[in-house]
């Protein structure tokens, strides 16, 4: 059964492995990205690799876009099944200088858009009794970091939502878990590096696996979540992290 799945930012990072593991898996990825045109190539890549899917320009922060982009998908790839909270942003600098608008726009991206994504798909999810949504939060909601108050904050939004949802949504086979990725090499990771947020040689002496985290290993544990198999896993944090915050 091809089951039809929609990741957020799956454009880049983790998000774009997250939709090539579930394409390669079987699902119908629906890629929403508010980068119109990385969307559509990630897609493309996709379905070059002999996978279905739909590349959708969409601002996950913004209710409207996110109802539209999830009717395309009802329509071009049948109704939601999986659901992956994956968009974000990073914000850092000292927390008296955090701007206001800062704040907001950092939740907007990373907390209130799993709140759209979600309200806007479950009715999908329990018509059918059967769902599985996956938040990808972030493993410095365990530790704090110096500077990220509006990252840290919105990411441990992620954590209680996630508690929330699979409490209310349980009874109609639908899951919900976090994953709460460690230190991952990805376009964002980058940037943090270049601007001196972490130094690499440091977050690779802290990991006990003695590594930086590929977005494969995320996609990994997403594609598990997903399964037929975890249907009695749920509410759950699963750390991807390589030993750090145990
Ligand atoms: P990335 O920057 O490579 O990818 C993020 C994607 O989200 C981009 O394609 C971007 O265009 C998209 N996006 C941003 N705002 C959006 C919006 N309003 N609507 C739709 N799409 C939007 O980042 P990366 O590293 O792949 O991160 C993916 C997720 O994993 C993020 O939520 C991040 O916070 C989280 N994470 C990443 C870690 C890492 O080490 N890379 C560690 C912990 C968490």
């Amino acid at each position: 059964m091809t089951r039809t799945a929609i990741v957020t930012g799956g454009a880049s990072g983790i998000g774009a492995a997250i939709g090539r593991r579930l394409a390669a898996d079987g699902a119908a990825v629906a890629v929403f990205d508010i980068n119109d045109a990385a969307a559509g190539a990630a897609a493309a890549a996709i379905r070059a690799d002999g996978g279905t899917a739909l590349g959708v320009g969409v601002d996950v922060a913004d209710r409207s876009a996110v109802e539209a982009g999830v009717a395309d998908v009802r329509s071009a790839l049948g109704g939601p099944a999986i659901l992956v909270n994956c968009a974000g942003v990073t914000v850092s600098g000292p927390f008296l200088e955090l701007e206001p608008e800062t704040w907001n726009r950092v939740l907007a991206t990373n907390l209130t858009s799993a709140f759209h994504c979600c309200q806007v798909v479950l009715p999908d999810m329990v018509a059918a009794g059967w769902g599985r949504i996956v938040n990808i939060s972030s493993s410095s909601t365990h530790s704090g970091v110096p500077g990220m108050a509006a990252y840290v904050s919105s990411k441990s939004g992620m954590n209680g939502l996630t508690k929330v949802l699979a409490l209310e949504f349980g009874r109609y086979g639908i899951t919900v878990n976090t994953v709460p990725p460690g230190f991952i090499e990805t376009p964002m990771m980058r940037e943090a590096l270049d601007n001196g947020v972490f130094d690499l040689d440091r977050q690779v002496a802290g990991t006990p696996v003695g590594r930086i985290g590929q977005p494969e290993d995320i996609a990994a544990t997403c594609a598990f979540l997903v399964g037929e198999e975890a249907g009695y896993i749920t509410g759950q944090t699963v750390g991807v992290n390589g030993g750090r915050n145990t």
